[in-house]
């Protein structure tokens, strides 16, 4: 399992050292990996505290580009620097700020490059779903990333799949909604020899639904936005995981 805190655009050092000290006093089921996506200001120290604790950090972005003129951005050489061991990539709220399928894959050769392992992020919104749309659009999402060659498809750590109309409004897929995409991609997965990849669900993950969400066949984990803000709660997915 593999179950993964997106803090996206939220905390600082005071929110970190707490959240740290937080999950120290917690226990957390052993052979299942934890990541967290804090803000890159953050990213050094979450580094450094995750290891105490057995969570691994990650770059909620990366720029392809190993260096230039990209003003704002960072790249893949820069954050592993920080301490990153992942990077998220194409999450929707990058995505809509318009990062095409092409941008993810030459992401994923940047985090190769830097020996990051990519947390690529699919997802439909809800007009491709009510087209009836919604499995043809996210298999093509992955397909960039799929035709890499063998190099850059070896850093592919894990793929989220995360509704976009199910992203921070409370609204989750159900259960079955959910593992009928996984299945879909799984069996893409396994036409390319991948079929092993961990694939996470994302979208209003909460304690109460976690463990329907993983017990699902095809869920391998969770990528967590809202409610891992709140260590208890996102403690509580992660031994929903294990149960
Ligand atoms: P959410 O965000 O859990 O707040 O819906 C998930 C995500 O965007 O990764």
């Amino acid at each position: 399992m593999l179950i993964a805190a997106n803090w996206k655009m939220h905390g600082d050092r005071a929110f970190l050292t707490a959240y740290f000290e937080g999950a120290a006093a917690l226990c957390w089921p052993e052979a299942q990996t934890h990541l967290v996506f804090p803000p890159a200001t953050l990213l050094e120290r979450a580094a450094e505290a995750g290891t105490a604790v057995g969570m691994v950090a990650g770059a909620q972005a990366i720029h392809p580009a190993r260096d230039g003129a990209h003003t704002g951005c960072l790249s893949a050489e820069q954050v592993a620097e920080a301490g990153a061991r992942w990077a998220l990539l194409g999450h929707s709220e990058r995505r809509a700020q318009g990062e095409t399928d092409l941008d993810v894959a030459a992401q994923l050769e940047a985090a190769a490059r830097a020996g990051l392992r990519g947390l690529v992020c699919v997802g439909e919104g809800l007009a491709v779903r009510e087209e009836g749309e919604a499995e043809a659009y996210v298999l093509g999402q992955l397909a960039a990333v799929l035709a890499l060659p063998a190099p850059a498809l070896d850093a592919l750590g894990a793929i989220a799949y995360e509704p976009i109309w199910a992203i921070g409004t409370g609204r989750t897929a159900t259960p079955e909604l959910a593992q009928a995409m996984h299945r879909a991609l799984r069996e893409r997965l396994e036409a390319v020899g991948l079929g092993g990849l961990p694939l996470l669900y994302g979208g209003s993950v909460k304690p109460d639904n976690a463990k329907a969400l993983l017990s699902q066949p095809d869920i391998d984990g969770v990528l967590v936005g809202g409610a891992s803000l709140d260590i208890t709660a996102f403690n509580a997915i992660a031994r929903a995981a294990n149960e």
